[in-house]
């Protein structure tokens, strides 16, 4: 994993504008409106990447503010940011328990390599009544769409991809990624954990969704 974000660290921001058509933007903001929020807040932006999602959460003010990401060359990108970065992996945060009131993870999860550890791992470290919010790409419910995206997503993203990077490895993993994602499957990772879901938001175009849950019981 961490191979293909080297790859693609020094023009992700660019592409994924691209990509977007600049959306990418707008989703990471609404991820930060539907956010719980209160005074003094410790929050940690896991897989942070270049820190364009950090940027937003450290408009909140927060007492504590962390972007953590495996990858040195994206953490490379997060410049000028009112924030502490480290590089770790999310099955293994090195913090002690109930050391953050949020979590927040855009364009992550669906690429961890141990995914129900690093999921273990948010639940550890928040707090009681702590929340992770994630956004994710998704697939569109309506069929035609669906089928439309599938076929941008195997077809165009790769040759978008190398036209922005100059590979397009990176940008048919990408699309694979996102075919085989489920956000139901997320759900229910999160639920076995602990987690009580709280909302799920589909966002236009219909091809990304913000899932947010609270953290309230003990494991
Ligand atoms: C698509 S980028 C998203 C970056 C950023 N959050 C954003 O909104 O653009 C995914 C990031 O997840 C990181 N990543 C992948 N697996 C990880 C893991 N197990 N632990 C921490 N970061 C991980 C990658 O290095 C990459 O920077």
């Amino acid at each position: 994993m961490e191979q293909i974000f080297k790859k693609v660290a020094k023009r992700y921001r660019v592409t994924n504008h691209i990509l977007s058509g600049g959306l990418d933007i707008v989703w990471r903001k609404r991820l930060v409106k539907s956010i719980s929020k209160k005074p003094k807040m410790a929050i940690l932006d896991l897989a942070c990447g270049g820190g364009e999602l950090t940027r937003e959460l450290s408009k909140l003010k927060p007492e504590k503010l962390i972007g953590a990401d495996i990858s040195k060359e994206m953490l490379n990108n997060a410049r000028n940011i009112d924030a502490d970065f480290l590089q770790l992996y999310g099955n293994e945060l090195l913090f002690p328990d109930n050391s953050f009131d949020l979590i927040t993870i855009a364009f992550g999860v669906r690429n961890f390599e141990a995914r129900q550890k690093s999921l273990k791992e948010c639940f550890r470290v928040l707090r009681q009544d702590g929340e992770i919010a994630i956004l994710e790409f998704s697939l569109p419910k309506n069929r035609f769409l669906r089928t439309i995206y599938k076929f941008h997503l195997k077809h165009f993203v790769p040759i978008i991809g190398r036209i922005c990077s100059g590979s397009s490895a990176p940008y048919r993993y990408l699309g694979c990624s996102i075919i085989h994602f489920s956000i139901d499957n997320l759900k229910s990772e999160l639920s076995e954990l602990g987690f009580k879901i709280d909302k799920q938001k589909s966002l236009f175009p219909y091809i990304c969704t913000i899932v947010t849950a609270k953290k309230c019981g003990i494991r």
